[in-house]
């Protein structure tokens, strides 16, 4: 979803530091962008850019060609008018006074623009943005200063809104306002930030604020000043970040997303030891102890993509270790829907960014129905991570590349440390299992390098396939919840049509698209199952499917079946989707570099959903 970045200072030049910031937020996706700098009093200079980021920087000699130190930039991912120069940010008002960008969805620009037009205003492009911009500048002309104009446009606008902007009037000054959308302050010395994530500033400074819903801040060089809904300023604690611009860099990979794929041990590593400590699971750091989850009497775990399927693993762990009843939804449907919610219900809500816009909406129903709430975020400081009643934070680092690999494995090790925890405190756990669960949770990293340390046959195999044009998964239980995730990596990154399907259900229609040399990916790694999957293997194949299967080592006997078979290392069963996605996110990577596509930054998609 867009991105901007804003920054002011006394010397130094704005602009490159802007297309460098831009470029840090290439990762949640655009398809154009543009800056708007200031050289002192001088008018305002906006460039843009259809296209990549590269564009921009080419028009503008990598930003040096626009002169000033105070300016604003963005990355658009188009949602009303279509992608193009005129409809990328930054917009400004007729006579140039307001000029600003947005990330969020104006809901009622329908009616402010009739609204605007009755007072003569005219429209360039189709965005809700210039009608944002432009309602600011007639609330600035009837009440005089940028504060009231803010305020004033606040209350009107329905929806939601990283807005960033700049008023002639006022020099030197950004003022930035925020509803629903990710929004970050940075201060360093003589200069100032913002930005829609930490990476896009982390190079100059480490000190960042996070601005909360229905409040605004001015920024002038060094320094910022919070105001709430009303006008009125407040005071704000900034906030170290810890991890370093390296972390947020492609250190040597040749992709983020094959370097994710690579610090998933980590990720997982750092995750559980964050909720492990001497061997038992504690997870009061997220304010849970052994009373609330002897309460619990159902759980609904609500999520998008991704972190979605984690949730459907995580069901089937849950249910098997806590017996507690679990209901997985999509948060698009849940939000939408009127959910029926017990009172000692807890609601479990997804996140990596938590900011998507669908989840952190059914965080909210559920809050608003007095429901306990708890987000499972890798974000600090998020929107979901701030709302929800309890947070366990994944600790995966930041997560660049579009398609999720190691945030989703961060999700999952958070989850598996819930579900034993949940057993535990209800009493189905005994000594010895429980030792044996946390033994098993705490090799997963190691097995998962073990993995990775064999990754040429999966490439191989994958530019085998790189023409494919369908590819089916299937796979029951907790091998069904790894078959979504691998489908999704594969329409995600390679463009080729995917389906997940549970191994039993594929004979009641879709087996009718099986034909000669179709690949079909079947997941076996839940012994009670393997037979199961295996008949189903074979009706596939007798109608000419090519066969890849994945399991543990030990199941030699698959190659009886399949044409290509990948091991895994064994593990407690209830943690096998950790070991066996790996393998199929890295059929995906491979496929997608075979294919020459843009792995990183697949079309269509952005990393954070910040829009419905
Ligand atoms: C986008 C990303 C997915 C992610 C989903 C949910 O679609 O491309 O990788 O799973 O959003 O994102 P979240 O930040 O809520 O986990």
């Amino acid at each position: 979803m867009c991105g901007i970045v804003g920054f002011t200072s006394i010397q130094k030049q704005a602009a490159p530091i802007l297309l460098d910031g831009l470029s840090k937020l290439e990762y949640r996706g655009y398809d154009s962008a543009g800056i708007a700098v200031r050289d002192g009093e001088k008018e305002t200079e906006i460039v843009k850019a259809k296209g990549k980021l590269s564009e921009l920087s080419q028009k503008t000699d990598e930003g040096r060609a626009v002169r000033g130190t105070c300016g604003i930039g963005h990355t658009r991912w188009a949602t009303h008018g279509e992608p193009s120069e005129t409809n990328a940010h930054p917009h400004s008002s007729d006579d140039g006074e307001v000029v600003g960008v947005h990330n969020g969805i104006i809901e009622n620009y329908k009616e402010i623009t009739e609204r605007l037009i009755r007072h003569g205003y005219s429209f360039k492009t189709q965005t809700d943005t210039e009608v944002a911009i432009k309602l600011v500048d007639y609330y600035l002309k009837k009440y005089g200063s940028p504060a009231e104009a803010i305020t004033r446009a606040m209350l009107r606008i329905r929806g939601s809104y990283a807005l960033a902007l700049m008023f002639k009037s006022c020099p030197g000054e950004i003022w930035a306002a925020r509803k629903d959308s990710p929004l970050i302050i940075g201060v360093s010395g003589q200069d100032s930030f913002i930005a829609s994530d930490v990476p896009a500033i982390l190079k100059y400074t480490r000190t960042v604020y996070y601005i909360d819903n229905l409040e605004f801040a001015k920024l002038t060089p060094g320094n910022v000043t919070f105001y709430n809904i009303e006008g009125e300023e407040i005071e704000k604690e900034s906030v170290t970040i810890e991890w370093d611009t390296e972390a947020a860099e492609k250190g040597g990979f040749e992709h983020f997303m094959l370097k994710e794929i690579h610090e998933q041990p980590t990720a997982v590593r750092d995750t559980l030891n964050s909720v492990i400590k001497d061997n038992r699971i504690d997870l009061s750091a997220a304010g849970i102890d052994d009373e609330l989850l002897k309460e619990i009497s159902r759980i609904s775990i609500v999520a998008c993509g991704s972190a979605w399927h984690v949730g459907v693993a995580a069901q089937y762990v849950i249910e098997d270790l806590a017996r507690v009843p679990v209901r997985v939804e999509l948060a698009s449907e849940f939000r939408y829907r009127d959910p029926i919610l017990e009172e000692k219900e807890l609601v479990i809500i997804i996140s990596q960014s938590g900011e998507t816009a669908d989840s952190l909406a059914a965080l909210r129903e559920a809050k608003g129905r007095g429901i306990r709430t708890l987000g499972i975020v890798n974000v600090v400081g998020s929107s979901i991570a701030r709302e929800a009643d309890n947070v366990l934070y994944t600790l995966a680092g930041p997560e660049i590349a579009v398609a999720t690999t190691k945030a989703y494995s961060a999700q999952l090790a958070a989850s598996y440390a819930l579900a034993v925890a949940l057993g535990r405190a209800r009493g189905l756990i005994d000594d010895e299992k429980y030792a044996a669960l946390i033994q098993d949770m705490l090799s997963i990293p190691e097995k998962i390098e073990k993995i990775l340390s064999d990754k040429e046959r999966i490439q191989w195999f994958a530019s085998k396939f790189a023409g494919a044009r369908d590819v089916f998964f299937i796979g029951r239980g907790i091998d069904y919840a790894i078959c979504l995730e691998g489908s999704l990596k594969m329409k995600e990154i390679s463009y080729i049509h995917s389906e997940a399907y549970a191994a039993g259900e594929l004979k009641h229609g879709t087996i009718s698209l099986i034909e000669d040399g179709i690949l079909v990916i079947g997941v076996l790694t839940q012994q009670g199952l393997y037979e199961k999957t295996v008949s189903n293997l074979v009706e596939v194949k007798s109608r000419g499917a090519y066969l890849m299967g994945l399991t543990t080592y030990g199941h030699y006997a698959i190659e009886d079946t399949v044409d290509f078979n990948i091991y895994v290392p064994k593990i407690d069963e209830h943690f096998a989707a950790s070991l066996a996605v790996v393998p199929l996110q890295l059929m995906g990577y491979y496929i997608s570099i075979a294919r020459g596509l843009d792995v990183d930054k697949p079309r269509n998609l952005a990393k954070s959903v910040t829009v419905e």
